[in-house]
């Protein structure tokens, strides 16, 4: 039995109390999915910045009403702290999705992203400090290495921040770790690497490549490419980032207090992707067959190359990522096809 099923095991058999700050998004949506179907009670705060209705009501309408029953939903914002008091009441354990995404939105509008990625993520450490939690895991990034060349990425091998969010995302990790000095707090950050699959957004001028690529291949629309497609990325599938949430949330003491890569540690470039989406559309839309894509300028603040190494998640957590980029491409794509309207 992997080490992921029997921690499932383990809180079927004792339900907990779980907060995802962030659960309207593309994420914590899944975290929610998934902790209902394992019979949990989840309380979710978010503000409707960036994610949608939609995405719980479809949860909802997924899990049905029996589990839907154990989820309280909290609009509101993390910035307020009596909000993030109110949210962490009676939690077992925190998952902190909740922040602004995106570089380039970070470049546009650095003061929001600020405001919501410290000020809400202090706010929610203090908070969930004061309630007792029994864990906090937060979303980190891989964006944290920054100029760092080195591939594939250790933890401890990090560079000089590329952005504003970058920016935000380290200062997660530094306060993270003077709460566990201070206040004897301990956390875990999960770097992200370009996590994707279904409820991930594909409109707006931040959405993210893999949902951007398969909306315009769906719809008959130009794909846009930045930069020449050698620049490769660690397409992680969502499935993998719930399980490795879920692990680190009730992993051991010696664990805690530490960041991790969370990928499948596989490199593909965004020439490799845009052929991986094309054949998954045609899947559903022969005609998308002879579509190809146009090439423009690099974007700034993007780092050329990210492969993950996940040696650390693996050993500590019991992380064993499932998907790799083309079974989780599969998925996304039927998602992407049946509820692209
Ligand atoms: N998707 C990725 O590839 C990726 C990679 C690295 C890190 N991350 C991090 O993972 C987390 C989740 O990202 P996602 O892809 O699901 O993005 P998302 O935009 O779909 O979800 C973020 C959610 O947080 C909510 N939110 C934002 N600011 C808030 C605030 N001030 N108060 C309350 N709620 C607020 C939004 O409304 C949204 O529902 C973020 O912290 C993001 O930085 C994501």
């Amino acid at each position: 039995m992997s080490t992921f099923d029997s921690v499932l095991q383990d809180i079927n058999a004792s339900p907990r109390t779980w907060l995802v700050t962030g659960v309207a998004g593309f994420i914590g949506s899944n975290l929610l999915e998934t902790l209902l179907r394992q019979g949990q009670r989840v309380v979710g705060l978010d503000n409707f910045l960036t994610g949608y209705q939609r995405n719980l009501d479809m949860v909802r309408d997924l899990v049905g009403e029996e589990r839907w029953a154990s989820f309280r939903f909290i609009e509101g914002d993390i910035r307020d702290l009596a909000t993030c008091h109110e949210a962490c009441k009676g939690v077992d354990h925190v998952l902190h999705q909740a922040a602004l995404g995106s570089v380039p939105r970070s470049i546009d509008d650095p003061i929001l992203s600020n405001e919501c990625n410290i000020t809400g993520f202090v706010n929610m450490l203090v908070a969930a400090r004061d309630a007792g939690a029994k864990s906090f895991v937060y979303a980190a990034s891989s964006s944290t290495y920054g100029d760092e060349p080195t591939l594939p990425k250790v933890e401890d091998i990090i560079g000089k921040p590329l952005s504003p969010y970058a920016v935000t995302k380290y200062v997660n990790e530094l306060y993270a770790d003077v709460f566990a000095r201070c206040y004897g707090f301990t956390a875990i950050g999960l770097r992200y690497f370009n996590v994707f699959g279904q409820r991930q957004d594909p409109f707006g001028a931040y959405a993210a490549v893999i949902p951007q690529w398969f909306a315009s291949l769906l719809r008959g629309e130009t794909v846009f490419v930045n930069g020449d497609g050698e620049t490769s990325r660690d397409f992680c599938y969502i499935d993998n980032v719930v399980q490795a949430n879920i692990l680190a949330s009730l992993a051991p003491a010696e664990a805690r207090d530490k960041v991790y890569n969370v990928a499948f540690g596989q490199r593909t470039t965004l020439n490799e992707l845009f052929d991986l989406i094309r054949e998954e559309v045609v899947r559903h839309k022969p005609e998308a067959a002879g579509a190809t894509c146009v090439h423009r300028d690099f974007r700034a603040g993007d780092v050329r190359h990210s492969l993950a190494d996940i040696t650390r998640a693996q050993t500590l957590l019991g992380y064993a990522p499932v998907y790799d980029v083309r079974e989780g491409l599969r998925l996304a794509g039927d998602w992407y096809a049946a509820n692209l309207k």
